[in-house]
């Protein structure tokens, strides 16, 4: 097994915070009594998925912001995070005022860190993933976005770039797409993060919108924006059918390779965050399924000393 961060003593400290409010109307009646984020995809929830992404980027200080809700429920699934060599501080979002209000909430706890946010309902799969996430969190200032060419770019915030490929502007949901690459819902940010989140005004609908927030940097000059390559899948499970084809999305994948997809367990255990027998440990509880069958393969494999 390979730590991909093995000797990164001189990447900044990043926190992360896994953003799961939100209302979820798209999915209704589905999300009427059950918080979107805790709904499955395929054999996990939701949020196993953005969850194991901020793992990869070695991420171990990561706050769970929920509406008020539906705190305890998250907290029943995810526990303090020693499942997973992690920290789970909850934050309660009173009313789903927009993605950049997280680092208003967030502020004391992230106290001048590197912090990155991914969207509770944001899967994203792509060969590679490590490194790119590992060049994310080692900028040592500015912040990293990523983008994804999709059909109907009017959904998302949409980045136009020039000849030479540097991103030019970001436009939240226009009616006109200046290009049809959208921007994901991963986020890295330096420090400055919660001074630039505080002038970041109500858009027209009454949101604190991050597309805001991105073009503060974008105009400061230091704001990256990587493109995912064609073979990555960028997936938000926001509505009836995004949510079906996560589903089998994952469930392809799984039963073709034999490989999990959005594990935080075997994600920790291949980052050097939980030992050997913690991931027996895990496998065992769940060895009447095939995600539980999985992580005792992936322990039988890599044996004991590895970690
Ligand atoms: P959206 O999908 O834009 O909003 P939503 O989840 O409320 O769903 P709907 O449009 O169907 O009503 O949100 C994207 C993600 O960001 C989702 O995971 C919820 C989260 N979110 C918050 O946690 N707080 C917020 O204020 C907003 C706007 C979104």
């Amino acid at each position: 097994m390979t730590n991909v961060l093995t000797g990164a003593s001189d990447q900044p400290l990043t926190k992360g915070i896994l953003l799961s409010g939100g209302s979820g109307t798209r999915l209704h009646p589905m999300t009427l009594a059950v918080s979107k984020q805790l709904l499955p995809v395929y054999d996990k929830p939701m949020i196993y998925y953005p969850l194991t992404t901020l793992i990869l980027a070695g991420i171990k200080d990561i706050m769970i912001i929920t509406t008020p809700d539906d705190q305890d429920q998250f907290k029943r699934l995810l526990g303090s995070g020693e499942q997973f060599g992690v920290t789970f501080t909850y934050r309660v979002q009173p009313k789903p005022d927009g993605i950049a209000q997280a680092f208003q909430i967030a502020e004391d706890w992230i106290a001048g860190a590197h912090c990155a946010l991914i969207l509770g309902d944001n899967l994203i799969f792509a060969d590679g993933l490590e490194h790119m996430l590992r060049d994310a969190t080692r900028r040592p200032y500015g912040a990293t976005v990523f983008s994804y060419q999709v059909r109907d770019p009017e959904r998302y915030g949409v980045v136009s770039f020039d000849e030479r490929g540097r991103a030019l502007d970001i436009v939240e949901k226009p009616v006109n797409p200046p290009s049809h690459w959208a921007v994901t819902g991963l986020y890295f940010y330096d420090g400055r993060v919660c001074d630039f989140a505080h002038k970041v005004r109500p858009s027209a609908r009454g949101e604190l919108e991050i597309t805001d927030l991105n073009r503060m940097y974008l105009e400061e000059g230091t704001l990256e924006v990587d493109r995912l390559a064609r073979g990555c899948a960028w997936l938000d499970a926001g509505t009836p059918d995004s949510l079906m084809q996560a589903g089998t999305f994952v469930q392809a994948i799984q039963s073709r390779q034999g490989l999990l997809v959005g594990s935080p367990t075997e994600a920790a255990y291949r980052m050097g965050f939980i030992s050997h027998a913690q991931l027996l440990e895990t496998g065992n509880r769940m060895k009447k399924t095939p995600l539980g069958q999985t992580l005792l393969h992936v322990a039988a494999e890599s044996g004991p000393t590895t970690v």
